[in-house]
């Protein structure tokens, strides 16, 4: 029979793991929250859970319960210090239950983590068998010692932490990867070619060269598609700052918590994934230029602390209070109307003032319809290679269609629709039809519907037909392509109603 206790930790337990596969967890609140689960329900009056530097050769507190808990998290312990530090060095669990005269064991060197000590227990949290960390309870409430039973839980309650913190390095590491391709495809060799024919682009492209040579900050306007990045880059590489970095975040891409340390960086220990000192954008951009994209979608307090960097150049790094100064010009872009943004209060109006020093507007495609046959020449050079494909060019009527259609999605629309064309089209001159220009069904982006949903599955049978049509159709291969079972291919072919032409 189980007894009430044992049904207590059970349900604990199962609260916990649903917790840690929820998405978005606050790890530190997750840990504290187990640290919490582990002392009550294994009668402990403190505890702390620690995690381990590997670098220093030392545990720092993560979390602490008990009556020193602020006190604590200011210390850190070497390893092989004390019980923590024994736990850590053999990653093996411990029961000391005479923490003074036990001469064999371990103990807590005094006047550092010291709730006074009478009896303690701590097991290793482990990720595939090394220990990155300790859990340990102090003081078995009434004058009582821990028993095997205890440790076994604390052992329990120890996976868990692990497994939490496993989580979100999994995830940190998942957003490093990914912030590696994108600089990948992003580095500085790698700027855009950008192409101008009309009078409005050239125009543009002469104040920039102004504007180029100063150190303001410009904020880049225009609508989704016009090519704001390009310009932004263009100012860098006309500027005395070109051999220097060009920095790219996008602020919309991450929560605030991550944008903060993504920008300014963080010290050790400033949260649970900061397991380093990690450099910001703005540090990586010294010398050079910043480019933030989304800037309407910067979160208010990073507005105030960005709003400093303009003034002062300085800012202080996550869980950090020494000031950083560094020299970098600040460029920023946005579509969204960010007047509008500061009339609702939800953008800074002193932060518009500085970042509008000089504004930049990119026009929309449909008024510099000079600029289409040049980029459709662009794009179909770019991807007619890749369709393995002898297409010599647009029809008259195809050219005609895209001078007369009024690109919503602009520059990034064109693109996209001369790259669909280069695949689906079967002939040397590419036809007015292959474009699917205001054709609902191929085009959604052109209607209403702009869930991400609609755009996911548009993609989806886009991609699939494109790789069903590189392998004749044959469905074994293109489901090794893809990477995906030959079952569930046929599934979606089903699915999305795509019929093999020959048939
Ligand atoms: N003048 C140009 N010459 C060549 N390619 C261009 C030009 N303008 C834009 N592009 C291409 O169009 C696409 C969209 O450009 P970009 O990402 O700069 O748009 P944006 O204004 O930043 O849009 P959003 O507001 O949606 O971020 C990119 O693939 C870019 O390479
Ligand atoms: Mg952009």
């Amino acid at each position: 029979m189980l007894s009430k206790i044992d049904v207590q930790k059970f349900n604990t337990l199962i609260e916990i793991n649903s917790l840690i596969n929820a998405p978005n967890q606050d790890v530190h609140a997750l840990l504290t929250r187990i640290l919490d689960s582990a002392t009550r329900l294994c009668g402990g009056e403190a505890s702390n859970l620690l995690l381990v530097d590997r670098g220093a050769q030392e545990l720092y507190f993560e979390a602490a319960l008990g009556s020193r808990d602020r006190e604590v998290k200011q210390f850190t312990i070497k390893l092989g210090e004390g019980v923590a530090g024994w736990v850590a060095e053999h990653n093996k669990p411990i029961i000391v239950n005479d923490v003074i005269n036990d001469k064999q064991r371990p103990r807590n060197s005094s006047k550092k983590n010291d709730i006074p000590s009478k009896t303690m227990m701590a097991a290793p949290l482990r990720i595939q068998g090394e220990c990155i960390g300790v859990i340990e309870l102090l003081n078995k409430k009434g004058e009582k010692k821990f028993v095997r039973e205890d440790l076994e839980w604390l052992e329990i309650f120890a996976n868990q932490a692990a497994l939490a913190i496993k989580n979100t390095q999994s995830i940190e590491r998942a957003r490093t990867e990914i912030r590696q391709l994108q600089d990948q495809l992003k580095t500085g060799e790698d700027f855009h070619t950008l192409v101008a024919k009309s009078p409005a682009i050239l125009e543009k492209l002469e104040i920039i060269d102004r504007v180029a040579k100063t150190d303001s900050s410009v904020l880049i306007l225009g609508e989704s598609g016009v090519g704001k990045e390009l310009f932004a880059e263009q100012i860098h590489l006309r500027s005395p700052r070109r051999r220097a970095p060009f920095v790219r975040v996008n602020c919309a891409a991450l929560p605030e918590g991550l944008l903060e340390s993504e920008l300014f960086g963080h010290v050790k220990g400033a949260f649970t994934s900061a397991l380093n000192n990690r450099r910001g954008r703005f540090e990586l951009a010294d010398g050079g230029t910043i480019f933030l994209d989304e800037i309407g979608d910067l979160p208010l307090p990073l507005q105030a602390k960005l709003l400093r960097v303009i003034q002062e150049r300085t800012f202080e790094k996550v869980g950090s209070n020494v000031p950083v100064t560094v020299n970098v010009r600040i460029l920023a872009a946005t579509n969204k109307d960010i007047e509008a943004l500061v009339d609702r209060g939800e953008f800074r109006g002193d932060l518009y003032y500085r970042l509008n020093v000089l504004p930049l507007h990119i026009p929309p495609l449909r008024q510099r319809p000079e600029d289409i046959p040049e980029l459709a020449a662009f794009f179909l050079e770019k991807f007619r290679r890749g369709a393995k494909k002898q297409i010599e060019g647009f029809s008259d009527e195809a050219m005609e269609a895209m001078l007369s259609y009024s690109w919503p999605g602009n520059i990034r629309e064109l693109e996209n629709c001369v790259e669909r064309a280069c695949v689906i089209g079967k002939n040397k001159w590419i036809r007015r039809e292959d474009l699917f220009l205001n054709t609902g069904a191929a085009a959604p982006e052109q209607e209403g519907d702009r869930s991400l949903k609609t755009a996911i599955n548009t993609f989806k049978a886009y991609f699939i037909k494109k790789v069903l049509e590189e392998n004749n159709w044959n469905q074994t291969e293109a489901a090794r392509s893809l990477n995906i079972q030959r079952t569930y291919l046929s599934r979606l072919i089903r699915e999305f109603n795509m019929n093999n032409p020959k048939e």
